[in-house]
């Protein structure tokens, strides 16, 4: 992403403000915070979705446990992820350093890729709605373990690993189409939205539920929503400001506005 910031709606002005009378924050991001880390988003003109719907279609749990081919293709596809080589950006550092401002609430990720937690934020406050890609897990017993022990299976041969203990499928620990979220995390996740002073949602097209209830749930509580989004979303008309720009260069300014004295 470049370009400067451009605002629309309440724009960055009314985001500097909000931001700078916030001292609980919570926040939603997706993968837009990722792409300036080399990792494409889904929706966005250079998404994975926009430019192969089928790879939609095919990412659902039905179909990764009815189709080898899908499943073969699934791994191939997780080998050669921009995800392993991925560093976070300014966007990741920002937040990180609102964490250290002591003003970060919670942090609510679509984002499978780790990189909030490799930016420095604690573990304890990220909530990975959508799982994770750095570890497997198996559908026919709780078998689970580092991502890397399957992919070493993969890159010596095996095109679908089959579980070691039980012979099942095994997949990433992530959300596919069709799964449901664990509640405990979906619960974090709405009453960060609830609690907090500000929901922040950032580089996300808020299109996929249950998690895009956090924004009408925040409104629906009185809280302020900032959304910070390089495309229009459904929830721009109702938050109360909207900055049309790229996470990496707009978080910064927009943590360091409000961050305590000293
Ligand atoms: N800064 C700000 N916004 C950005 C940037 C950036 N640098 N780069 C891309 N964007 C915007 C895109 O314009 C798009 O609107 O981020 C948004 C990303 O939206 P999606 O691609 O739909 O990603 P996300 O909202 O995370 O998708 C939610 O859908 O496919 C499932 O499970 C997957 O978690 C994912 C979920």
């Amino acid at each position: 992403m470049t370009g400067r910031a451009t605002v629309e709606g309440g724009g960055l002005e009314a985001a500097l403000g909000l931001m700078a009378g916030a001292s609980s924050v919570a926040v939603l991001t997706g993968a837009g915070i990722s792409t300036d880390s080399g990792i494409p988003d889904f929706r966005g003109p250079n998404g994975v979705w926009t430019k192969d719907p089928e790879a939609e279609r095919r990412s659902t749990i039905q179909h990764y446990v009815a189709d080898g081919e899908v499943r073969r293709r699934a791994w191939q596809v997780r080998l050669a992820s921009e995800m392993w080589h991925a560093r976070p950006n300014p966007g990741h550092l920002a937040l990180a350093e609102l964490h250290r401002q002591g003003r970060l609430h919670t942090l609510v990720t679509q984002n499978i890729d780790g990189l909030h937690v490799a930016a420095g934020v604690p573990e304890s406050l990220v909530v990975e709605v959508h799982g994770t890609v750095h570890r497997y897990e198996c559908l026919g017993c709780d078998a689970t373990g580092p991502m890397d022990e399957v992919l070493d299976r993969v890159r010596a041969g095996d095109d679908d690993p089959a579980c070691l203990r039980c012979g099942g499928i095994l997949k990433s620990a992530t959300v596919m189409f069709g799964q449901s979220l664990d509640p405990v995390a979906l619960h974090r996740a709405e009453q960060a939205a609830l609690e907090a002073d500000v929901l922040l949602a950032v580089g996300t097209s808020l299109s996929v539920y249950p998690v895009a209830g956090m924004v009408p749930l925040a409104r629906e509580a009185g809280r302020p929503v900032v959304v910070v989004n390089a495309e229009p979303t459904p929830f721009d008309a109702g938050a109360a400001a909207v900055v049309r720009g790229s996470a990496s260069e707009v978080l910064g300014p927009l943590v360091a506005s409000g961050a305590p004295l000293g």
